[in-house]
């Protein structure tokens, strides 16, 4: 069969930097404006500034300092006008109209694709804002000031932005990398201690998937991290921000047009527990339960031996973090645990068949396309009774 055609390959390169930089906003600091000015020395860049409100009520000399930062370099850039502050967390992900009041601001300012929205704050807003960034006039620039440790060293060094709908995570989104991303370490000293945890986990999981001498370190410094050591959570946000990337940029599959997602080791079940909890526990709180699962149905199945599985867990011990939630064991009307609606709904998302990252080894993973969902079951079982001695313990111990 001959079928006319003309086929070519569209090439398209984006660049991804992240960059470190302490005290981002004070006028000496030359890093944003950098990022910013334009190379038309007679342009002025125009910038929209969105702001986590849990993260401007706790630091409140950061608005009149992100003010000062603009009026200083003025010659070169302008904010369109004071940083706009709205809610963080997922419940900015949970509804459009932040999406929508966003666009309002992006027209009404006439921010063009060589303006700039910046959102500074946790990833929930990042995702937000990053949405709403992609997609009016088919993109304009975005940059990142990620402002939790989960997203200084995953969600915010990504490509990915979305919100929820229809009760699923990260239903309406686009695959567009930010025009930068700045890591601001001061930016973390007035996180709650969950949220300053919770990013750990990130760091556990793409070490258990790409590289075991990470996760041989981050044994090392569990209890520096667990104590909140700045030196040691530097390193794991440096560290794990790079693998981030490093599988983003060579993995070979950027925009997941493939069924195979491996840095989404633990999430089919953590994504569905966050919705299932109400989002009572945070994404890396589910994700730390999501990895605890699927390391002990590795084992069960036979792939992990013992000794490595419990490795994984103890790792996640031992950085605070919890491996069982009662919402695990939620059921529907029909008695069936509702957790294990997150597998389909994992499969829906990405096309094509299903394929869950399981480990063979710490820094050995491969691609399962199928779950015994009577050994998850009995996974869960084991956890929650690993829960319930752990607190039997804590009890006798008071
Ligand atoms: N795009 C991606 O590739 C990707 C990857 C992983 C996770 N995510 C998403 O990221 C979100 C989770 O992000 P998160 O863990 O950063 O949590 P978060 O954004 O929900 O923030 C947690 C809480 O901390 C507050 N906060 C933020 N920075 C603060 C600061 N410096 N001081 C005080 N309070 C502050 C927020 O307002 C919020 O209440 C989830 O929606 C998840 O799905 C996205
Ligand atoms: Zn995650």
């Amino acid at each position: 069969l001959h079928i006319d055609s003309i086929q070519r390959t569209i090439q398209v390169s984006w660049p991804l930097r992240v960059l470190f930089s302490d005290n981002l906003f004070d006028p000496s600091n030359l890093t944003l404006a950098r990022v910013l000015a334009s190379d038309d020395l007679r342009r002025t860049s125009k910038a929209l500034l969105v702001l986590d409100q849990a993260l401007a009520a706790a630091q409140p000399d950061l608005v009149p300092a992100i003010t000062a930062y603009f009026q200083a370099h003025e010659s070169r850039l302008s904010l369109v006008r004071p940083p706009l502050v709205v809610p963080g967390g997922e419940a900015v992900k949970n509804s459009w109209s932040y999406v929508a009041d966003l666009h309002v601001e992006i027209d009404r300012f006439h921010i063009d694709r060589q303006s700039y929205v910046i959102a500074v704050g946790g990833g929930a807003l990042l995702d937000m804002v990053g949405l709403a960034a992609t997609t009016a006039h088919r993109g304009v620039r975005h940059v990142r000031v990620p402002t939790t440790t989960l997203s200084q060293c995953d969600s915010g060094v990504g490509v990915k932005n979305s919100v929820n709908a229809f009760g699923k995570k990260n239903f309406i989104g686009t695959f567009c990398p930010p025009f930068a991303v700045i890591n601001d370490f001061e930016l973390l000293a007035s996180l709650q201690p969950r949220d300053k945890r919770s990013g750990f986990v990130e760091a556990v999981k793409v070490s258990a998937i790409r590289d075991r001498r990470f996760f041989e370190t981050l044994e090392g410094e569990a209890e520096a991290l667990r104590d909140f050591e700045p030196g040691a959570m530097r390193r794991l946000i440096r560290r794990c921000a790079e693998l981030h990337i490093d599988h983003i940029v060579e993995g070979g599959d950027p925009f997941e047009a493939g069924s195979a997602r491996p840095l989404d080791f633990g999430h089919w079940s953590a994504h569905k527990l966050e919705q299932i909890s109400g989002f009572r526990l945070r994404h890396g709180e589910a994700v730390a339960i999501g990895i605890a699962l699927d390391t002990v149905y590795a084992n069960r199945k036979g792939y992990l031996s013992s000794a490595e599985a419990d490795r994984v867990l103890n790792l996640l011990q031992g950085l605070g973090l919890e491996l069982y939630a009662p919402e695990m064991s939620l059921a529907d009307d029909r008695s069936q645990p509702m957790m294990l609606g997150g597998l389909e709904e994992f499969r829906e998302h990405l096309g094509g068949q299903l394929s869950i990252t399981l480990l063979r080894g710490i820094g050995t993973p491969f691609e399962a396309h199928e779950m015994d969902t009577r050994c998850i079951l009995q996974s869960v079982g084991e956890l929650q009774q690993r829960y319930a001695q752990a607190q039997a313990r804590t009890e006798a111990s008071v």
